[in-house]
């Protein structure tokens, strides 16, 4: 008996298995039934992927998608830096309405989905005192969750030690509201003691509602932010390990030797996931220095090296901070990979588990149903090219993104389109910023 399945994709590469052999990978309903060097039987739908990588879809584990396609909204960022942005930011902040953010969120996941991202974990500020930018991330969760998954962390941008009556209530209540995880930010709290403080606060928060913690950590260029350690002590003595991701952590790219030495191991041992922000940390740091530039990344290589996991996040598009991105995850590992000088032969086949494999670990929910199995759901994106190395060359969306068992993007179109399935019909992207076209030049 011929078998007929859902989909299935003919003489793909797959990420993880040898290269010089291809593939045919079936699909039923929402899972991967078989694969195969040639299966029998036809699909629904047929994609023949010419030898090309299929690999698991991609995270993105740190965004602000409150702010996100803000851009030249009251006005654009001339100086480029993070304090201009956070001036700009003051005054958009005041316009913000569930819907306003909403419908901007709808866009950025259409952006995410066709460039092969479907996992998304976003921060809301907390200290937005109304709590707007939770209700709108917490509704933009649920509406758009047939088309990716999204979770909020409680952000509180300006602090929690700095409005010590309201801004932990407000984590609290943003909690209730139905944020996943717990943020912190302890290097722009006052002083050492207020920034322990806010840790401490957190972990507590997270136990109290079983959260996860996800926080900005030593977004700075100053060496001696050494707040990653506080972090560390108290996922250990909280028993957290595996459930706390630190973001950005820039200082530590300026660690001395004899500190490095001391905190690496502590951070292994601690279990946290180090969440750099290659294309924002490259942009917004080193501003104090003259020539040379720091890079101001936190440096991966040797995070991996020393056994601790690390993932990428895009962090802002278009917004008070920085003015490009379109979604596209392999922008952010290409940064990463270059900044951190990654392109050693073997070191490109590993790239991508940046935004794939290490970021599901930080996840967690779904981890055991991740990657390109039988037997495992059905996400998968076929990427263009034939290894990882001309996936990096060439870069680009992927050809197709598959999640649950459902087509949901095919940027495979004459004239270069994105197009994605959304809320049960096809519809094309569009990736251009037209108010640009006013600029003077
Ligand atoms: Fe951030």
């Amino acid at each position: 008996m011929v078998e007929k399945y859902d989909i299935v994709i003919r003489n793909a590469r797959i990420r993880g298995r040898p290269y010089d052999k291809t593939f045919d990978i079936a699909i039923e309903g929402d899972r991967i039934a078989k694969i195969a060097d040639k299966i029998e039987g036809h699909g629904g739908t047929e994609i023949d992927a010419k030898g090309r990588l299929v690999s698991p879809p991609f995270f993105d584990m740190h965004f602000h998608l409150d702010s996100v396609l803000t851009v030249g909204d009251p006005r654009f960022n001339e100086s480029g830096t993070l304090w201009e942005g956070i001036e700009i930011w003051a005054e958009r902040k005041k316009k913000l309405s569930v819907d306003d953010i909403v419908s901007r969120v709808e866009l950025a996941v259409k952006y995410h989905v066709a460039y092969g991202t479907l996992w998304i974990r976003t921060h809301a500020d907390t200290t937005e005192k109304t709590l707007t930018t939770v209700k709108g991330l917490v509704k933009a969760r649920e509406l758009f969750k047939d088309f990716i998954d999204i979770q909020v962390t409680a952000f509180p941008q300006d602090g929690i030690m700095t409005e010590p009556d309201e801004h932990p209530e407000l984590m609290r209540k943003a909690l209730e509201l139905g944020a996943d995880n717990v943020g912190m930010i302890p290097h722009n709290e006052y002083t050492r003691e207020d920034a322990v403080e806010s840790i401490k606060f957190a972990f507590e928060l997270a136990k109290e509602y079983n959260k996860d913690i996800d926080g900005h950590v030593d977004e700075t260029d100053d060496p001696i932010s050494r707040n990653l350690e506080v972090v560390a002590k108290y996922t250990l003595r909280y028993g957290w390990q595996g459930r706390v991701a630190a973001g950005h952590v820039t200082a530590s790219h300026s660690w001395d030797a004899a500190y490095r030495y001391r905190i690496l191991p502590l951070i292994r041992k601690a279990g946290i996931t180090i969440v750099p922000n290659p294309l924002i940390n490259i942009h917004l740091q080193g501003r104090f220095d003259f020539y040379p530039k720091r890079r101001g990344m936190a440096p991966i290589s040797l995070y991996l090296k020393n056994g601790i996991n690390v993932a990428l996040g895009h962090d802002c598009i278009m917004d008070p901070w920085y003015p490009l991105g379109v979604g596209d995850m392999l922008q952010v590992l290409f940064m990463a990979i270059h900044v951190d000088q990654m392109l050693g032969w073997t070191d490109l086949f590993k790239a991508l588990d940046l935004i794939t494999y290490n970021a599901a670990k930080a996840w967690r929910k779904g981890y055991e149903d991740y990657g390109v199995e039988e037997g495992k759901k059905a996400n998968l994106v076929i990427l263009n090219g034939l290894t990882d190395v001309d996936v990096l060359r060439i870069m680009g969306p992927p050809l197709y993104v598959i999640r649950n068992g459902t087509l949901v993007a095919d940027n495979t179109g004459p004239e270069r389109e994105l197009k994605v399935f959304f809320k049960g019909k096809w519809e094309v992207v569009n990736p251009y910023y037209e108010k640009a076209i006013e600029t003077k030049i």
